[in-house]
């Protein structure tokens, strides 16, 4: 035995020293066979128990060292010292990693060691924007930045692995869970996914610096019927194809480490229980080489779900389809031994699963050093450091997006006689750190009232008046939140507060626990009484910005119509307030741009700008045609949408030839001129429509983006390689494929862009 651990020691020095050559890809493939030997040198080594351990996560919310409260924990620990576990989620801090190993490396005969994972989902400690608002930045080198400083600061404190970035793609703004993703744009889903897990993940896994990252829900969660949490979704083959799957396959070619399934089912089929998204699909098409872990307790939801009737033929569908780590559900650990023994799961896909477990434990450098993460001085020195939250009040005004600026009434000049800020939001210092918060502190961001004080000249008054509650009561991530509806008491004061003020910045949306998991909602205007406080502001001060601070695009017909400024806030994170200001009194040109449409009614929803023509998309004169009769098919601000200080001016577009064949490519470009008074970014987007396909298409479709900073009068031309293989869809053969046809080329600063250039794509 003692042989055979000196050999993975062995191999894991290989590692380091293959690690340390001169040409790169020679490199890289001798140190994957290298890892294959060290896999495989491990597997030999390990009992059926020991194996299943692999595929054992548990939740790890208990004192490790401590005396085990209940018997639950009491057996969690022995099955640690046994080596009948191979993960845990939340356990924190580089202290308790530390120990949770121990009893791993001490115990357990092997000596595997265990991978930490955990939800760090927009920031570990420094708190960036959430996802949703993060991702109107457009900006993907601050994206993956973020997720860089995230990774150092989980790693620092003994974490190995993130539950994130989420790549569902959604077009429910009623769905909670839509704050943690990137909107409602596969295209810009793939690539935000793509910048966050290299943000993560770095070049290479065992640096300790970096963290793995995990693609999920694999895959359908975000579609889920009428917006509602874990809800059916039924959608088909190509529309699973064309709108959900395409960021999960760039993740796996980025080389994401692990993907975690879903809860929901897709047209009757749990995705825990696919054979074809898991199997089929990632690890056979797309060659996926890391491991799935399931959702929490998504093996043994097969149950209710209604495939399976006990733990046993959960265990042996999702075992079959590919779910490798089973997240809490404690089914591989009660049912997979038996199911080896009677012959229903066949050794080899036990195997399979673990090496892939190993795999990644390997390519963290966890057999090299399993304490190396664990290491309570750098986790004081590394986390909430200056230089972090300079970087998340950066990346947070970049997420800013101004709706609407009636007058250029923004900038606010800092030298104003009087501010009112008012709003159950504008001094809320928890709010702006959002659901998924991972350590990130209570009340620990800058406020928005915070932010204007520092901000403004040391003269000007300010009357601050939260006007109302929003959220009463407990606000944590299990509690359900109650929002107070009925309390104007504190009108009277907001009301006042306007009266006597130059300016009012009015600060409302949503609590930080109305969005995320299991916070779906059948309403998406201002909850509680906050829709009666602006009105009655307004009514004795219309010169008003409104600051949305949200996690989902709401209904704000009236503000629209009535406003004169609008900024999309989100939630910003640690620097909230700071990034607000910035934006406020013009330090930084409102660059964002929406990832996400805002209807004008929730009952639009599902809404998003990439929808099919319809058989029926005109107004005829008559009331056939696909319209609701109460309200306009747009949207009151479509994605991609945002203003700023400045204006652009787009040129036509220039296509480098009008017709082109597979191997070929084409040049589409556009001049643009900053036409105002100041420095500005402009996100220039690029679309396409394809006419005429073998399956009804998109009426619009971005392919491209390109950020350009501008200086007052300055004109440059920004251009867009068009391929034939950006073209592909999924096609009614059931393959993805460029068909010849004509082809709008559109570029704008919107998704309602007009112009276009007619572009054909023959067969050669
Ligand atoms: C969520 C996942 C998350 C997991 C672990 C589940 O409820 O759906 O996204 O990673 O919990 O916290």
């Amino acid at each position: 035995m003692n042989k055979k651990l000196n050999k993975i020691v062995f191999y894991s020095a290989m590692a380091l020293f293959v690690g340390r050559g001169s040409n790169m890809l020679a490199q890289q493939s001798r140190s994957e066979i290298a890892l294959e030997k060290k896999v495989d040198s491990v597997l030999a080594l390990m009992t059926l128990k020991e194996k299943i351990g692999q595929l054992n996560q548990y939740n790890g919310s208990w004192d490790v060292t401590g005396v085990p409260s209940d018997i639950d924990n009491k057996t969690k620990l022995e099955k640690l010292k046994n080596g009948e576990v191979g993960s845990m989620l939340n356990v924190l801090t580089a202290e308790a990693t530390r120990d949770a190993q121990r009893l791993v490396m001490e115990h357990s005969r092997l000596k595997i060691p265990l991978i930490f994972g955990y939800d760090v989902i927009h920031g570990y400690k420094t708190m960036f924007p959430i996802p949703l608002g993060e991702s109107a930045s457009w900006d993907l080198d601050a994206m993956k930045k973020s997720a860089e400083i995230a990774a150092k600061e989980a790693a620092a404190s003994g974490l190995h692995w993130t539950f994130a970035p989420m790549l569902d793609v959604s077009r429910d703004a009623r769905w909670g869970r839509i704050m943690e993703g990137s909107g409602e744009d596969p295209y810009l889903a793939s690539v935000i996914g793509v910048a966050r897990i290299q943000g993560f993940q770095g070049n290479d896994l065992s640096n300790p610096f970096t963290i793995a990252a995990c693609a999920k829900h694999f895959a359908g969660y975000g579609f889920a019927e009428a917006g509602r949490d874990y809800n059916t979704v039924n959608i088909g083959e190509h529309e699973l194809h064309n709108a959900i799957l395409p960021p999960f396959k760039a993740a796996s070619k980025a080389g994401v480490a692990t993907f975690m399934n879903a809860f929901n089912d897709v047209d009757g089929v749990p995705a825990t229980a696919s054979t074809y998204l898991q199997r089929k699909l990632l690890k056979e098409q797309w060659g996926f080489d890391g491991f799935v872990v399931s959702d929490w307790g998504s093996i043994a939801e097969l149950i209710p779900h209604g495939v399976a009737k006990d733990k046993l033929q959960a265990a042996n569908i999702a075992i079959h389809a590919g779910s490798d780590m089973d997240m809490e559900g404690r089914v591989y650990e009660a049912s997979l031994k038996t199911l080896v023994d009677n012959n229903s799961v066949d050794i080899a896909l036990i195997d399979d699963a673990v090496k892939r477990v190993l795999r990644v434990k390997f390519r963290l450098g966890l057999f090299d050093d399993p304490y190396r993460y664990s290491n309570t001085k750098r986790e004081k020195e590394q986390v909430l450091t200056k230089e972090h939250l300079g970087i998340a009040r950066d990346v947070a005004k970049k997420s800013i997006v101004l709706l609407k600026n009636e007058s250029n009434m923004l900038p606010l000049k800092k030298k104003l006689n009087s501010i009112a800020v008012i709003g159950p939001l504008a001094n809320d210092k928890d709010t702006p750190i959002g659901n998924w918060r991972a350590q990130g502190e209570k009340n620990s961001a800058v406020s928005v009232l915070e932010g204007i004080k520092e901000a403004i000249d040391g003269k000007t008054k300010i009357n601050y008046a939260k006007g109302a509650e929003l959220s009463i009561g407990a606000r944590s991530f299990l509690q359900p939140l109650t929002i107070n509806t009925t309390d104007t008491s504190g009108f009277d004061e907001a009301v006042a507060a306007a009266k006597q003020s130059e300016v009012v910045v009015m600060v409302l949306g949503e609590d930080a626990f109305q969005s995320g998991e299991g916070r779906s909602q059948s309403q998406i205007g201002f909850a509680g009484v906050q829709q009666d406080l602006l009105e009655a502001v307004y009514a004795v001060n219309k010169n008003m910005v409104l600051v949305l601070m949200n996690g989902r695009p709401m209904e704000i017909t009236w503000a629209a119509a009535h406003v004169p400024s609008i900024l999309e806030v989100w939630q910003l994170g640690s620097e909230h307030g700071h990034a607000v200001a910035d934006v406020l009194f013009g330090d930084y040109n409102p660059s964002g741009k929406l990832p996400v449409s805002f209807p004008r009614a929730v009952g639009q929803e599902p809404f998003y700008y990439n929808h099919k023509n319809t058989g029926r998309p005109f107004a005829n004169g008559e009331v056939t045609f696909s319209h609701h009769n109460d309200v306009d098919n747009s949207a009151l601000f479509p994605f991609g949408f945002g203003l700023s200080y400045t204006t652009f001016k787009y040129s036509d577009i220039t296509l480098s030839a009008s017709k082109f064949k597979t191997g070929e490519h084409i040049t589409a470009s556009v001049a643009i001129t900053n036409t105002g008074k100041v420095k500005g970014r402009e996100v220039v987007q690029l679309y396409v429509r394809d006419l005429v396909g073998s399956l009804a298409r998109p009426v619009k479709e971005l392919k491209g983006f390109e950020l350009v900073d501008l200086n007052p009068g300055e004109t440059k031309t920004v251009s867009f390689n068009i391929t034939p293989e950006q073209l592909q869809y999924y096609t009614a053969n059931k393959k993805w494929e460029t068909e010849p046809g004509i082809f709008h080329v559109f570029i704008g600063s919107d998704a309602t862009v007009k112009t276009f250039k007619p572009l054909e794509f023959v067969n050669d």
